[in-house]
């Protein structure tokens, strides 16, 4: 099996968790060099974490050091056009969420994915712990019954320190906030369980920062298996907490978690004692416990390399989210119900995530 060089862009605060990732590779990938356009975090997290070479520029290092994997990690406004450059000089991405600015920025990425034969997979970490796919595949399998109902919930808290990082905050730069950035973890991990959404109805607001984007936005969707879901996300909540529960015919299914999950998160309370038995027996095959790491998505994409395969965050998938977060929007600017498949070229949310029309910042 060929081992794969990758480099990473940007050494800030989830730097590390790339570094763990290559790490958790046993050996698959090797990071070969890190950039940042500040030369001293550059330098310091290359000598940290025993990175070969340190560089400022990221289209140097592209050149310079011809790796087979680009780990992106640098603000959110620069993720597209980085996402691009990487698989024009021929490598494979992981790039950190939000993956890119609006459909249409997605929409040059699947190009140029046409283009080179490389892909870019969005960081959902969610997705791939191991206890994920087991209560999934007993989900898809029936075993709880019809899906009816569930709850997505984000509510986490950010500081001013937080927001004081000048690309955040900003609908440029950040790209939106706690839909884009915080809840859209969950509202993945959703999709990812309950599937197709067929249409969704949303507020957003800024309640308490000093920011131009959301603080909290709080949405109604419904499935094409009938199911409905509410769903918040938001960045003032001082006790934390990310919830996802799953009402199905047969059970309720739980995730209460913060920034990582394991098998000991979930929990599965069976409708009806008299046939819970086989429900148990069946719940409790959990495979051997992989959390929800950006080593886990690695592993996968390493897999992908291997095999020429579409990694589970690219394409259909991560643009379904995309599409979703971008419905979320529309509704709450709009004030309408926003079915999926409706934002099409020619739309302005096809283009902004906002479509413009986020209401001005009010200073508090
Ligand atoms: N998956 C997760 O759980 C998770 C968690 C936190 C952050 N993130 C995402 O990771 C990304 C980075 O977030 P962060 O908190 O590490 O931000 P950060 O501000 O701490 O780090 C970003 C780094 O990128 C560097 N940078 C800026 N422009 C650059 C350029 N042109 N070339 C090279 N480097 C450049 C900055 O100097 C900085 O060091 C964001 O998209 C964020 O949403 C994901």
């Amino acid at each position: 099996m060929k081992n794969y060089r990758a480099v990473l862009v940007g050494t800030g605060g989830i730097g590390e968790a790339h570094v763990r990732a290559v790490e958790f590779t046993q050996g698959r990938v090797s990071l070969v060099a890190a950039c940042d356009i500040d030369p001293t975090r550059a330098q310091d997290f290359c000598a940290k974490f025993k990175i070969p070479t340190a560089h400022t520029d990221y289209a140097s290092m592209l050149r310079a050091e011809k790796p087979d994997i680009v780990l992106i990690a640098a603000p959110p406004g620069l993720h597209a056009g980085m996402s691009i450059a990487a698989m024009e000089a021929g490598a494979w991405v992981m790039c950190e969420k939000p993956l890119c600015a609006s459909l249409a920025e997605f929409d040059q990425i699947e190009a140029a994915e046409k283009r080179t034969g490389c892909h870019t997979a969005s960081v959902f970490q969610m997705r791939f712990a191991s206890s994920n796919t087991h209560v999934r595949s007993l989900l898809l399998a029936g075993t709880f019954g019809r899906p009816l109902v569930a709850v997505c919930n984000t509510l986490w808290f950010r500081d001013a320190a937080y927001y004081a990082v000048p690309w955040r905050g900003r609908w440029k730069t950040e790209l939106g906030g706690p839909t884009m950035s915080q809840g859209i973890h969950t509202m993945d991990h959703l999709l990812h369980l309950f599937g197709a959404w067929t249409e969704v109805k949303a507020v957003a607001d800024t309640l308490y920062h000093d920011i131009e984007v959301e603080d909290v936005s709080m949405a109604l969707v419904k499935f094409a298996n009938g199911a409905r879901a509410s769903i918040v996300n938001s960045t003032l909540c001082p006790r934390q907490e990310t919830y996802l529960r799953l009402d199905c015919e047969k059970a309720t299914v739980e995730l209460t978690h913060l920034y990582a999950y394991k098998q000991e998160n979930w929990k599965m309370t069976p409708a009806d004692p008299a046939t819970g038995a086989d429900l148990t027996a069946a719940w409790e095959q959990f495979p051997p416990d992989v959390g929800s790491t950006h080593g886990a998505q690695l592993v996968t994409l390493v897999e992908n390399m291997d095999h020429q395969t579409t990694p589970l965050t690219s394409g259909a998938e991560a643009r379904r989210t995309l599409e979703f977060l971008t419905a979320i929007y529309k509704s709450a600017y709009t004030d309408l119900t926003v079915k999926c498949g409706s934002i099409q070229a020619g739309d302005p949310f096809y283009t902004a995530l906002n479509g413009g029309m986020a209401p001005p910042r009010v200073k508090k």
